[in-house]
């Protein structure tokens, strides 16, 4: 029986997802759940690439208990010097070097020989050494790299001390008979093979990565890196939620354990969907609307029979079924503080006495209140903290000519500055945005608008995901939640846009 620890990525590899920016507090609280969840260590960020970056790494490493706080680093010096800085408040930190080692990588990106590459390995994990007890190297691109020269660079790290051997996939080439004789092939020819963990990190480009992570795992590897619902660069990385249920569900075969709490699973799921904006597809495996949905009436009257007929994994166990009560207008602060700790948020006195008045309000308005509407309100909160602006007043205007006209009002940065602009659009939201534009003098382009309903009945919530684009090709995601859809949507833009700007300021600064 082995023990596969997870290595979650979602806030670093999972973040280059375009589109996708979580603000500090964001990724302290998926941080937070992902250690719930029962992650062994967690990839807080890069932290040279950005002082955003570094800032959260720090918050994250300081904040948790438990998991092992992970930080990427090139083989540069400043970087692992950088990680260091960032992870030393960890309780177990973790630097993560990678380098290519593919030829194409080696010719065209990094201009360097293969004897120049193993000199640096060598070099940078010593280095990193130094520092840290636990270091992880990446030959980045491995699977498009000789075997032999693979082997060697491999070995080269272990000899200067690497204590995590990650293989990645970097652009989700391989598949599961081959990648499983690549890590058969290290551990027949790496004397140290049982001594050090190896890990498997795969992209879904050909929609193989979670089969050829549990390929590696069915060869030796020891620790499985992937994101929840499996965002990331391109087509994403290995849906970590996915190989903790097949390894569950598929024991008999893998014989494997895991520290997962698995009915923490759709939890997860849905806080990172929210926060990253990236709706989960509805016939998404294990978390997916439909995953526990018959349609079929030969399947339906099989699982009122016995659901194991059609079901072999059923909703609770991921953490699905909720049968927990309403909350209602009548219900007290310890109530609701009590609801909100089990759903799992630990928010401070500040926090929860203003998550508390957004709930009084919804409840007047709403007669229950459902965990969804709970996890919206502590969520739209968080993501509103990441911005400066607030919309305090909104009024449209029907022109002539199908011409609309906005008012739009925001609170600025400094308290008690109150801006406000006029604008027309060919519809209310291009009127909304185009005042937002004005007022803020951001020039973005809106490239994703979503909205969905939270819960369901006439009195739900209305959820809006803007994402908008900045001349340099970074994008910026906001949520508005409201009752009223074009307050919704203002408020998304607006998040949206402000984080642009601010981005845009920080940059200028530098
Ligand atoms: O996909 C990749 O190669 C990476 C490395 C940094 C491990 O994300
Ligand atoms: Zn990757």
């Amino acid at each position: 029986m082995s023990y596969i620890q997870f290595f979650d990525t979602t806030l670093r590899d999972g973040e280059q997802t375009p589109g996708v920016n979580f603000n500090q507090k964001e990724k302290v609280q998926i941080a937070l759940q992902l250690e719930k969840w029962g992650v062994d260590v967690i990839e807080a960020g890069f932290p040279i690439s950005s002082t955003g970056d570094f800032e959260s790494v720090r918050e994250i490493a300081n904040t948790l208990q438990k998991a092992t706080v992970c930080g990427l680093a090139r083989c540069v010096e400043a970087d692992i010097d950088c990680a260091y800085e960032a992870l030393k408040g960890a309780v177990s930190p973790q630097v993560h070097i990678f380098l290519a080692t593919s030829p194409v990588h080696l010719e065209y990106k990094l201009k360097m020989s293969q004897e120049e590459v193993l000199q640096s390995i060598a070099h940078h994990v010593t280095y990193a050494r130094s520092k840290f007890e636990k270091v992880q190297f990446s030959p980045e691109d491995a699977t498009r790299t000789e075997l032999d020269f693979l082997t060697k660079a491999v070995q080269t790290a272990i000899d200067a001390g690497a204590t995590i051997i990650n293989i990645p996939d970097t652009v989700g080439y391989t598949n599961p008979t081959e990648f499983g004789a690549l890590f058969r092939h290290l551990r027949e020819t790496i004397p140290e093979f049982d001594e050090v963990i190896f890990s498997t990190h795969c992209h879904d480009d050909l929609g193989m990565s979670v089969a050829n992570a549990l390929a590696a795992i069915e060869n030796g590897a020891r620790r499985v890196e992937g994101t929840i619902n499996g965002i990331g660069e391109r087509a994403g990385n290995t849906s970590l939620e996915e190989v903790a249920v097949a390894l569950h569900i598929r024991h008999d075969y893998y014989q494997s354990e895991t520290g997962i709490t698995l009915n923490e699973t759709k939890r997860t799921s849905d806080l990172v969907s929210r926060l990253s904006g990236m709706a989960v597809p509805k016939n998404k495996a294990v978390i997916g609307a439909n995953a526990y949905a018959h349609e079929s009436g030969i399947h339906q009257d099989g699982v009122l029979k016995n659901p194991d007929t059609y079901e072999i994994i059923t909703p609770a166990l991921v953490g699905v079924a909720t049968n927990s009560l309403p909350l209602g207008k009548l219900s007290g602060k310890h109530a609701f503080i009590t609801r909100i700790e089990t759903m799992g948020y630990q928010l401070s006195e500040e926090d929860a006495k203003a998550a508390f008045k957004r709930f009084k309000q919804l409840a007047d308005l709403k007669k229950q209140v459902t965990e969804e509407d709970l996890h919206a309100i502590i969520l739209g909160q968080v993501a509103e903290e990441g911005t400066k602006y607030e919309l305090t007043h909104l009024q449209l205007q029907y022109i002539s000519g199908g011409i609309q006209g906005a008012i739009v009002s925001i609170a600025g940065e400094q308290e008690d500055t109150i801006l406000e602009d006029a604008a027309t659009g060919s519809g209310s939201i291009e009127a909304i945005y185009n005042t937002i534009d004005r007022i803020l003098k951001t020039d973005v382009e809106l490239t994703d608008y979503r909205i969905q309903a939270i819960t369901k009945g006439q009195d739900a919530q209305a959820e809006v995901h803007a994402t908008v684009k900045v001349e340099n090709g970074e994008f910026f995601h906001g949520i508005g939640i409201d009752f009223d859809v074009l307050n919704a949507s203002a408020k998304a833009y607006l998040q949206a846009s402000g984080k642009a700007k601010d981005q845009s300021r920080e940059e200028v600064t530098k």
